[in-house]
């Protein structure tokens, strides 16, 4: 029974990740170019509009404050612990040496519904502004092959969302650097189409259109909250990267800090502007940032908007298949999940058929099921997994209390707590479905870890 709680110490997880080791290639830029590449996607591009016109209207802003929040002190755990244990596999790996084994397999398994089914999200959104992009050249795709089955009338496929995971997947496949040269590119060019829309907007926005402020009242804000918490999912995927990174110990804490607070700027910035620009009622659209753009008759921005969305959600997904693999990469080096998922390339050094492997299945899903459901699957997985971290903080204080981290958490344990306690009330207002299906998931790895994890475990050695 005490197997269970079996933890894996410090030392030993850096000398395990220094036997297998991953090329160190990745500086401090490229890791916040990783995590706003990671963070600013379908989130802010996508779900704000049908979340401002039914949700929260103006006060969508409170919502992203509130997420944001949420995000800030998690975040502040994972600074902390990416900076005692810079080893691949992320709140995973956390979770192994503080709450012991069945905890971080659990938390490892439900990352992996998080990210898998955030990559198939996020591709679902691509697909939207890449639609609106076509259209501008008077191309249309069937509505046939653009929607998951019983979102559209006649709903086959979502094709566009298909492809793009699989083209990334062939990137991803072949190394981190190269890859992240692209990624830094593509970072750059959506950073540069979210300012041009917040400066460009602003001269448009009519303070009227801020009234009501509240027309969900304030239980629309929290409901909405947990629903936006999604756009600032991915600054825990840099995390996942500590092996890849130079200088760790002060890398890792600034990129996770660093990356998120670009992020809530903007996010306020562009929920600001984009109620302001249009009727809060008027944005239930695929792609309300472009929309918005058309609404005050400047087409041609909007064109560029939806060809900078393309852009920039496409590195979400690369970012999100990244942390993906490197997590199954790590339980499967410890013996948690088959040893397929731990095997390098020859030549690319990368994990080459696990990449694939995870391509394929967030593939299917991305053209199966639609952006919502998925959404909020992926916020209930990612709340779990804050909550979890922010209670390891607390645990890793107390069984490591000689530790020094370049970063600290502040007023533990008492930040932390709040934290915790954040996450779980925001994860309160999603779905009873939403709950159900995840419930499900993780009975499910119970079941896989008695059968198959708890038996290979290499702490059995
Ligand atoms: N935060 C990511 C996005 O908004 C998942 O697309």
């Amino acid at each position: 029974m005490n197997s269970i709680f079996r933890k894996k110490s410090i030392n030993s997880m850096m000398v395990n990740s220094q036997q297998k080791q991953l090329k160190r290639s990745l500086s401090l830029l490229d890791l916040i170019f990783l995590g706003v590449g990671c963070v600013i996607g379908t989130g802010i591009f996508v779900i704000t509009g049908v979340v401002a016109a039914k949700g929260a209207g103006p006060a969508i802003i409170i919502s992203f404050i509130l997420a944001g929040i949420a995000c800030a002190l998690a975040a502040f755990c994972y600074a902390e612990f990416s900076s005692s244990v810079p080893v691949s596999g992320s709140v995973y790996t956390y979770t192994y040496t503080t709450l012991g084994e069945l905890f971080a397999f659990l938390i490892g398994w439900d990352l992996m519904l998080e990210y898998v089914l955030a990559i198939s999200a996020v591709a679902t959104g691509w697909s939207a502004y890449f639609q609106s992009f076509i259209s501008g050249f008077g191309l249309h795709i069937p509505d046939s092959l653009t929607s998951a089955p019983g979102t559209h009338q006649g709903g086959l496929v979502n094709l566009p969302a298909v492809l793009i995971v699989l083209l990334l997947t062939a990137l991803v496949s072949r190394g981190a650097k190269e890859s992240t040269r692209i990624n830094n590119l593509m970072v750059f060019i959506k950073l540069a189409v979210i300012l041009i829309f917040v400066f460009t907007g602003i001269s448009y926005v009519k303070p009227a259109n801020w009234t009501p402020f509240l027309p969900f009242g304030f239980q629309g804000v929290v409901t909405s909250a947990a629903t936006v918490f999604f756009a600032y999912i991915g600054f825990d995927v840099i995390a996942t990267a500590s092996e890849e990174v130079k200088n760790p110990q002060r890398n890792m804490p600034i990129g996770i800090m660093a990356s998120l607070a670009i992020c809530t700027i903007l996010y306020i910035a562009v929920s600001l502007v984009l109620t302001g620009m249009v009727p809060y009622d008027k944005l239930n659209v695929a792609d309300p940032v472009s929309f918005a753009l058309n609404f005050v008759g400047q087409d041609r921005l909007a064109g560029l908007i939806s060809v900078g969305a393309v852009v920039g959600i496409t590195t979400v997904i690369f970012a999100l298949l990244y942390a993906q693999v490197r997590l199954s990469f790590a339980m499967s080096r410890d013996g948690l999940l088959p040893k397929v998922f731990a095997s390098v390339h020859n030549k690319y050094r990368t994990p080459y058929k696990n990449t694939w492997l995870t391509g394929a299945v967030a593939a299917g899903i991305a053209g199966f099921i639609d952006l919502t459901t998925l959404a909020h699957l992926v916020n209930m997985g990612t709340l779990a997994a804050f909550t979890l971290v922010s209670i390891s903080i607390i645990v890793l204080r107390k069984k490591y209390p000689d530790l020094k981290p370049s970063f600290r958490v502040p007023w533990v344990p008492v930040l932390p707590a709040i934290s915790a306690l954040l996450c779980i009330y925001l994860s309160l207002s999603l779905s009873r479905l939403t709950w159900i299906s995840f419930i499900i998931w993780i009975a499910a790895g119970l079941i896989v870890y008695f059968l198959y994890s708890k038996r290979h475990s290499h702490l059995n050695r």
